[in-house]
């Protein structure tokens, strides 16, 4: 049975989510898919570093000090190296990269993941600024040294995006994308679908915790932006730029649009789409658009996400489900290491 060896950068929400699917599904991999593995290094800011490539490291215990905010680097093994030395000097098959995501040049992710493709490692990902920034590079390198590099989770968290168009709809051209791919604003509208005021809807977001302090990211649509992009990369083998991509938020919106729209029976969803345009170049964007009652998107609420994939084969493949948490994003990471080692044994 071949054992893989993992290694964690980042050990936040979305690591830790990561980690709990591993270890509720141990004895459940082995049976199920000749797969054991073995966690040889993890490494985060607050947190620390450790690593043992030898005896590997206690997954179930990291996680308990992990959730206690309490150190790691009292279980064993080498301590106190950058994220960077850490994955240089690793044995690890696998590299879990679940840094924060930053849409200004990508890093630490990046160089995270272009050092773990350097050194002859699979990258999973949740993070969305490398993948947004770099896909092409990133790909280029991935295939140059014959590694495999998987983002599932960066879109839509754990609801499968990617593994499904991979694996489901194979062959399929895809011809455009539509979605709702921001939770938190999908919130703020249903909210105010409801009678709330913008205002009042976003101190409920921030309230119940979908919602940042600075909600920028989400309301002024730099999130589902990075979403699309990628999107139109992974799955129409586009080369869309981030920064091209034209962007409206829902900050503009007053209780009196959405009203207005509920009286022609529409309703208002921040869409992000991408298709081909006349000249045949792809318009990625994102912006608030009126949808009639009669859509699927119209009814997705709350924040649920969901994504219309329109292919030459099948006309409307819709998916929806949960577009952020920690363990529904580290089920996108788990669900990643497991195609690898699928790919693997072939
Ligand atoms: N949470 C979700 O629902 C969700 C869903 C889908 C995708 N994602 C993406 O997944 C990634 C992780 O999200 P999260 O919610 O887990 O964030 P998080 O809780 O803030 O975790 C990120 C972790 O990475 C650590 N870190 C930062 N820089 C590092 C470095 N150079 N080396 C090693 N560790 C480093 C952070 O430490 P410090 O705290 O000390 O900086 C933190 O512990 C982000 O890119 C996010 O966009 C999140």
């Amino acid at each position: 049975m071949k054992e893989l060896k993992l290694i964690f950068v980042g050990f936040g929400i979305v690591g830790q989510g990561c980690a709990k699917h591993l270890i509720r599904t141990r004895q459940y991999l082995k049976e199920k898919f000749g797969l054991s593995y073995q966690v040889v290094a993890v490494t985060d800011t607050v947190k620390g570093s450790i690593q043992n490539n030898d005896q590997g490291i206690d997954l179930p215990k990291a996680l308990q000090l992990a959730q206690q905010g309490r150190k790691l680097e009292g279980l064993g093994g080498k301590v106190g190296l950058t994220s960077i030395e850490t994955i240089k000097t690793t044995n690890a098959d696998i590299m879990i990269e679940a840094t924060w995501t930053n849409l200004k040049d990508g890093e630490p992710g990046l160089s995270h993941i272009i050092t773990a493709l350097e050194n002859e490692m699979d990258v999973v990902t949740s993070n969305k600024g490398p993948i947004a920034l770099a896909f092409r590079k990133l790909l280029a390198l991935a295939k140059s040294r014959e590694r495999h590099l998987r983002f599932e989770s960066t879109v839509m968290s754990g609801t499968p995006v990617f593994n499904l168009h991979e694996f489901g709809l194979t062959s399929a051209k895809v011809t455009s994308l539509k979605g709702i791919l921001n939770g938190t604003t999908n919130y703020i509208l249903t909210e105010m679908a409801a009678g709330k005021s913008y205002d009042d809807a976003l101190k409920r977001a921030r309230e119940l915790g979908y919602a940042e302090a600075d909600p920028s990211g989400d309301v002024d649509a730099y999130d589902p932006a990075a979403k699309i992009t990628i999107l139109a990369n992974a799955l129409m083998g586009a080369d869309v730029k981030y920064a091209d991509v034209a962007r409206e938020g829902i900050s503009g919106l007053t209780i009196d649009d959405i009203r207005k729209a509920a009286q022609d029976s529409k309703r208002i969803k921040l869409i992000a789409s991408a298709s081909k345009a006349e000249n045949d170049e792809l318009e990625a964007s994102v912006r608030p658009t009126l949808l009639p009652d009669t859509e699927i998107l119209a009814h997705v609420t709350g924040v649920m996400n969901a994504l219309q994939i329109s292919t030459d084969v099948q006309p409307d493949v819709t998916i929806m489900g949960p577009g952020a948490g920690g363990d529904s994003a580290g089920y996108g990471l788990f669900n990643d290491i497991l195609a690898i080692h699928r790919m693997r044994i072939r």
